[in-house]
């Protein structure tokens, strides 16, 4: 159910007050009540409103003082100074006080306020959401390793929290630099797994014609070359679990074989016959659209849609918000106490263009570009100057 954003007006002038309300309430699913001195007003704080309006003019307490009043009581509270005349003054006043709008009652003063208050209830909805998933996230510490607040990077964490619990089959997908293989490390040290061994193989680092045995090993005399037994990871990621990444670059033949490990939990290794039961849990990554491939022909139907079975989708870094200046302290902190550099921090500027920037190469590109502004500054403030963006590539 959506949740209804609740909006108290603090205004004493009673008829404008009611249009307020009646616009408010006419369009949207804002639940209004009108408040007509600041002091009424904060007897009634305590029921949490998201969104409080404040006519600057009020007899008792004025618009500036509740302000503040609010603020000390609730930061996350969006405030709309209402005024009756335009005063360069009070508006920077308002502002510095941490008010979200202010607005001048004039004609256009009703759809100025649906406008802001639909701006300010995107904020709130997110933030709400934000709150539901970290009360939902049963232990946050244990996910250390991921980084982030974003509503983006809280729902990988539930959605990894769901995995680990059980042995299914789950692909992680994202674009390059996401950070699937840390999902997937987190999945395994999360699991009841955990002491057994994590194996990731890369399928796109290795040459077609040996692959398979180093998935699945061989015997002896297996092929040319094979001069003794090997282990191959399957086996090495006994009682743990196996990260197969970069699957879209699997070929056709031992996509093959692979669905069929799926199916029945067995191996064997090249050059034998003999079926080894398996137990690991296998986890799946690619940074390809498989339906693309599917399309291509260059991946089985069936292993795409066995691998749809439990998706963990990790978007992009320009997608997460304010992650990017989590992140970015977080590796400038690693950075600078691994290579003793001090303490350093980002200026205002810095963070700014590093907000806008799109990093095409998402965390792992966050990352080099933090530890090499880190070597460039030579002062504890790392300012635009140190900054070296990766020009995009056409
Ligand atoms: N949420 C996160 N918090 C902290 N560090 C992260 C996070 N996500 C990724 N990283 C870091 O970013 C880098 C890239 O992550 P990773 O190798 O997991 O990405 P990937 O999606 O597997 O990339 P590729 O598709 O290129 O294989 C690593 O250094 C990793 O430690
Ligand atoms: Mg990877």
């Amino acid at each position: 159910m959506e949740y209804i954003i609740k909006i108290f007006v603090i205004e004493d002038d009673l008829m404008f007050g009611k249009m307020m309300k009646y616009t408010l309430e006419k369009e949207h699913n804002y639940d209004v009540t009108i408040f007509q001195s600041g002091e009424e007003f904060f007897e009634h704080i305590h029921l949490n409103p998201d969104i409080v309006t404040i006519d600057y003019n009020l007899p008792g307490m004025s618009g500036l003082d509740i302000l503040k009043k609010i603020k000390n009581y609730n930061q996350n509270i969006a405030t709309i100074i209402v005024s009756g005349q335009e005063e360069v003054k009070v508006a920077v006043e308002a502002y510095k006080r941490g008010a979200d709008y202010y607005i001048i009652k004039n004609d256009h003063t009703f759809s100025e306020l649906e406008h802001f208050i639909n701006n300010l209830t995107q904020r709130v909805r997110l933030k709400k959401e934000v709150e539901t998933l970290k009360e939902q996230i049963i232990d946050r510490s244990k996910y250390a390793s991921i980084i982030g607040e974003s509503k983006a990077a809280l729902q990988t964490v539930k959605l990894i929290q769901k995995v680990e619990k059980s042995n299914v089959l789950a692909l992680i997908t994202g674009e390059s630099g996401t950070g699937k293989e840390v999902v997937a490390s987190a999945i395994h040290y999360n699991s009841n797994r955990r002491k057994g061994p994590f194996v990731a193989i890369n399928i796109a680092a290795i040459p077609e014609d040996l692959i398979e045995s180093e998935l699945f090993g061989h015997e002896k005399g297996a092929f040319t070359g094979a001069d003794s037994r090997r282990i191959g990871k399957f086996e090495e990621a006994k009682g743990g679990t196996i990260l197969l990444d970069e699957i879209g670059e699997m070929e056709i033949n031992l996509q093959t074989k692979l669905l069929r490990v799926l199916q029945e939990h067995k191996i064997c290794r090249v050059g034998s016959n003999k079926e080894i039961n398996l137990d690991v849990r296998i986890l799946a990554a690619t940074n390809q659209h498989l339906g693309q491939r599917v399309k291509e022909g260059k991946f089985r139907e069936d292993l795409y849609y066995r691998l749809q079975g439990f998706l963990v989708h990790l978007p992009p870094l320009r997608e997460r918000g304010n992650d990017v200046i989590l992140l970015a302290r977080h590796f400038l902190r690693e950075f600078c106490l691994q290579n003793k550099l001090g303490e350093k921090t980002f200026s205002k500027e810095a963070l700014e263009a590093m907000m806008e920037h799109s990093w095409p190469g998402n965390i792992r590109e966050l990352k080099s570009f933090v530890e090499r502004a880190a070597l460039m500054s030579e002062t504890e403030k790392i300012g635009l100057g140190d900054l070296v963006f990766s020009p995009a590539i056409n």
